[in-house]
């Protein structure tokens, strides 16, 4: 369920009705010269030695973990400012003084999402009216509805994977995460089957969806002048990749619409569809609807496979946690082919692989915080109304200071109920903060406990020997070319 921190069912928008655009960090920070940059800073360009235009979000990692909490990068002209101390990124959290800023990459998918609910500005009504009538869809009762239909969807995976094992194949765990979290959103948000797992390549909606965050990811870190023509090319197969998603998104629709609405499931897109705003009686538009459709098609499992490619990855490569994760699977849930939907989240360990491995490589690896007044970030920085910082989540994540000495050290008992606990709030946030925080994170928890649950009791996940960790960046990550070979288990 979405943090909120208004009440569902309020209709006041949130505030923050700036201009929409680039804002560099020259106009909302008068003491930016007070902020850290990379030291080779080049007149007219800024900091582009040593950039790598594939993976933007490492490389300021890198140049994160040698300037400290607070830093600056600026490319081709903009500017702008990285927050990651475990301190300050609280300071951003806080909803009477931050709230989501959408720019950057995010604003760079405004021609597909639209105001759909991950890109709509703040004070856009559509964002208050889409989360009061969705907000429901991530219920517990909504929840358990979609429970039999992921296990569907987890037993077509494990038919594939019982070929691959028998065939002694390994199997490529990215590719066959996106086929599986594509199709739980499709089928248990929209009725709607992709076919995934009868394809040897990917569907063609992945294809277009990986074509339009990678565009969205290049559009950041071009220089603006020169991005027209250097795109040229890249902008004409986007527009061929958007119009690809809209068509698909529209025949979803109409095979609903024409489908005998009596007796309906009620799920997202019904909800969608036919429900009106409790308070106001108002109802999205058609045009929202496909930006919500197209959203939620997205946002409902490109960062989810990632998670659970992450999380195989480590199970595969820590015998001693993957041993442990088993064995409370097979304790909690016996032999049943079906665990029912209360028994998933009594996996409890399971549970915080999944965390442990979020926390290392948070699959949505930063999300942008605006001043709603002019403040001081961290007693020192002054920020004017409409500043804005982009939280690397990634190195949060990985800060001493909230996370002690190791803090590249995989261990999942970082995430006891003792330990979480004994560390101060808002350290961890791979699912953002506030108002505007991930509503689809319980559904996300859900699928991927479910599927590690059962893929753990089936196989043992063989590593493949010079396997070693690279991650591929396109607005998410995601493990590259991680393959495993699996031995089917008895029983
Ligand atoms: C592990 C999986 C997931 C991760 C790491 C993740 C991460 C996030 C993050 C960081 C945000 C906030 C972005 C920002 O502040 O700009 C967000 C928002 C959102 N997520 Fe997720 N997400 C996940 C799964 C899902 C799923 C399964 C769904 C839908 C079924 C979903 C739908 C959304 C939507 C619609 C928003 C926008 C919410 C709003 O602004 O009101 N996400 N997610």
């Amino acid at each position: 369920m979405a943090q909120t921190t208004q009440p569902t069912g309020s209709t006041e928008p949130l505030p923050g009705n700036l201009p929409k655009g680039f804002r560099g960090a020259e106009a909302g920070w008068p003491e930016l010269h007070r902020i850290p940059h990379p030291p080779r800073r080049l007149p007219l360009v800024g900091d582009v030695i040593g950039a790598n235009v594939r993976t933007p979000v490492q490389d300021s990692m890198a140049i994160g973990r040698a300037l400290g909490p607070v830093f600056r990068r600026k490319a081709f002209g903009k500017e702008i400012v990285f927050v990651w101390g475990a301190r300050l990124a609280a300071e951003l959290a806080d909803e009477a003084r931050f709230a989501k800023h959408v720019g950057l990459g995010v604003a760079n998918l405004r021609p597909v999402a639209g105001d759909g609910l991950f890109t709509a500005y703040n004070h856009e009504p559509n964002w208050q009216l889409a989360h009061d009538i969705l907000a429901p869809g991530f219920s517990r009762e909504a929840m358990a509805g979609y429970h039999p239909l992921m296990l569907a969807v987890a037993g077509q995976l494990t038919d594939r994977w019982d070929g691959a094992a028998a065939a002694g194949r390994a199997v490529d765990v990215p590719g066959d995460m996106t086929k599986l979290t594509l199709e739980t959103i499709a089928r248990t948000g929209f009725g709607h089957d992709f076919g995934s797992f009868e394809r040897s390549r990917p569907h063609p909606f992945v294809t277009a969806m990986v074509g339009t965050l990678t565009h969205a990811q290049r559009r950041n870190v071009l220089p603006p002048a020169l991005a027209p023509l250097l795109l040229r090319r890249s902008e004409r197969r986007n527009a061929a990749d958007m119009a690809y998603l809209n068509r698909t998104v529209d025949e979803v629709v109409a095979t609903r619409r024409a489908a005998d609405a009596s007796g309906a499931p009620g799920d997202l897109l019904d909800r969608m569809l036919d429900v009106a705003h409790p308070d106001t009686g108002e109802r999205l538009s058609a045009e929202n609807i496909r930006r919500q459709v197209i959203t939620f098609l997205v946002a409902g499992h490109e960062t989810t496979s990632g998670a659970l490619s992450f999380a195989l990855h480590y199970l595969a490569a820590r015998p001693e946690v993957c041993a442990r994760a088993r064995a409370e699977a097979e304790q909690v849930w016996g032999r049943t082919e079906a665990p029912a939907y209360e028994q998933v989240a009594k996996l409890r360990y399971v549970r915080r692989v999944l965390d442990e491995s979020l926390r290392l490589w948070p699959t949505a690896p930063a999300f942008a915080r605006e001043a709603l007044h002019d403040t001081v970030l961290d007693g020192t920085h002054p920020m004017r109304r409409g500043a804005w910082a982009l939280v690397l989540t990634m190195l949060l994540h990985r800060d001493e200071e909230a996370w002690g000495d190791r803090p590249e050290a995989f261990d999942p008992d970082r995430f006891t109920p003792a330990a979480v606990r004994a560390r101060p709030p808002h350290v961890f946030k791979p699912f953002g903060t506030g108002a505007r925080a991930c509503i689809g994170r319980q559904f996300a928890l859900h699928e991927a406990t479910l599927v590690l649950g059962l893929l753990l009791r089936r196989y043992d996940l063989v590593p493949e020997a010079d396997f070693r960790l690279r991650v591929a960046e396109r607005l998410t990550l995601m493990p590259e070319g991680l393959r495993l070979r699996l031995v089917r288990r008895a029983g």
